[in-house]
């Protein structure tokens, strides 16, 4: 069968590479696709936006199946228009992804079906949302309710920066229209974990859980960027900790949007903080595989990915189990200078040849040069994953893989997993 993949950086790299070892896999194309998934797939040059043009390549093609990787995408509709084009498609609709798409869609219904998440409160009158944050205490969160490339929280420490956060978000609409409503919230203490799960309808099935690293620097000093890192499994949370993340937000989560007349399909990505109590409460939800997370839970998926997409498509998830590797994985992010403020393009990577195969290198954000050298072209350039029999040797195997790679201004976080070893 012949697939298509929407998307072009690590994570798709990550699906990509893992639909290539389907026996059931035809040919693979990505629009757009990079340099490295190239080695796998035959890019396309379409952007993700043009969905008239993908729905067109699909049809030429009789491709057996879409997947689509990122979020805008998903909250315009793309698995709508593939849909009546009668072409099977991985992804959420968009009145289900805007369980991402809308952070007030998705604090509402949590608080509809008394799901486990922040305390907070909505507005999009300026004056209201300030008055109500006056009356509060910091720390305390500020969300723009749209999409905003990731940057649309502010975690505040004090009420002049919240302040600050509101006026930017609501006066100056630094984010545009994503900024007309916000969401002020409650803020959560403790220790975050990411947990996918395939779903179809009412059918979850979780995938191994994930931890990320979103701020630039070591210690979670920095901004906060798209990842810089993450791994899996998490060995220091308790299993029951996790179960619990599972029955008590992702399923009813699901049965939720079920009941809401917008059954979701494809991945649903709850990013959870596990609170001094033990307790996990919902920060957020992603309509889509995480990046990176996808780059270390998608080596440690023995079940055919194909398989999995398949039955999703075909509703019939609930008839099949995932299996997972006892090995661990950990990314590393190599990123290039500046990021995640600006960053220059095109320089030259060396070091990308593999020794053995106890690590991946996904590629963010490379190209090739007309002599076929490998050069940057993302602000996240590369994710290196080491596989190990934990995570201490996992982690020891991307860093050992990180050093070897170079390129001007290369620089990644070194206590990427370090949390897992305390
Ligand atoms: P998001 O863009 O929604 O993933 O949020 C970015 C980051 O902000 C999250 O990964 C958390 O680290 C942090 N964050 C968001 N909401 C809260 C909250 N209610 N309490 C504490 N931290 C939060
Ligand atoms: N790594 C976080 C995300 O994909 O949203």
């Amino acid at each position: 069968m012949d697939i298509l993949v929407i998307g072009g950086g690590g994570r798709e790299h990550a699906i990509v590479w893992a639909l290539s070892k389907s026996p059931k896999a035809g040919k693979i194309y990505c629009a757009p696709g990079n340099a490295g998934i190239a080695q796998l797939a035959e890019c396309v040059p379409v952007a993700v936006g043009e969905f008239e043009k993908l729905k067109s390549f699909a049809l030429e093609k009789e491709v057996g199946l879409v997947v689509v990787g990122p979020d805008d995408p998903l909250a315009d509709g793309i698995v709508d228009v593939f849909e009546e084009a009668g072409i099977p498609v991985f992804g959420p609709r968009k009145n289900a992804a805007e369980i991402e798409g809308s952070k007030t869609f998705m604090k509402d219904l949590l608080r509809k079906y008394n799901i486990p998440t922040a305390a907070y409160e909505k507005f999009d009158d300026f004056d209201q949302a300030l008055a109500y944050l006056r009356s509060r205490q910091a720390p305390i969160v500020i969300k723009a309710d749209g999409l905003a490339a990731g940057k649309g929280v502010t975690v505040a420490r004090t009420l002049e920066e919240a302040e600050q956060a509101l006026r930017d978000i609501m006066e100056t609409k630094v984010f545009g229209e994503a900024g007309s409503r916000v969401v002020i919230e409650e803020f959560l203490e403790g220790q975050e974990m990411s947990i996918l799960a395939f779903v179809d309808g009412e059918t979850v099935k979780p995938m191994s859980a994930a931890q990320d690293h979103k701020p630039v620097f070591d210690g979670d000093l920095g901004p906060n960027t798209g990842g810089m890192g993450t791994y899996s499994p998490l060995p220091h949370i308790p299993a029951s900790v996790i179960e619990e993340a599972v029955e008590k937000i992702i399923k009813p989560t699901a049965k939720a949007m079920v009941a809401e007349g917008r059954p979701f399909r494809g991945v649903l990505f709850a990013g959870l903080m596990i609170t001094p109590d033990g307790k996990p409460k919902t920060i957020e939800f992603n309509a889509r595989f995480g990046d990176p997370e996808t780059q270390v839970v998608l080596p440690r998926l023995k079940t055919d990915l194909l398989e999995v997409f398949l039955a999703a498509v075909n509703g019939n998830l609930d008839e099949l189990e995932l299996e997972w590797s006892e090995e661990a994985a950990v990314c590393v992010i190599l990123a290039s200078g500046g990021y995640p403020a600006s960053y220059p393009k095109g320089l030259a990577i060396a070091g990308l040849e593999a020794d053995d195969d106890s690590s991946i290198v996904f590629h963010a954000g490379t190209s090739r040069g007309s002599g076929g050298e490998w050069l940057t072209n993302g602000g996240r350039v590369l994710g290196v994953v080491g596989l190990g029999a934990d995570i201490a040797a996992a982690r020891a195997k991307a860093y050992e893989r990180a050093e070897r790679i170079s390129f001007e201004g290369k620089h990644f976080r070194t206590d990427i997993a370090a949390k897992a070893l305390l």
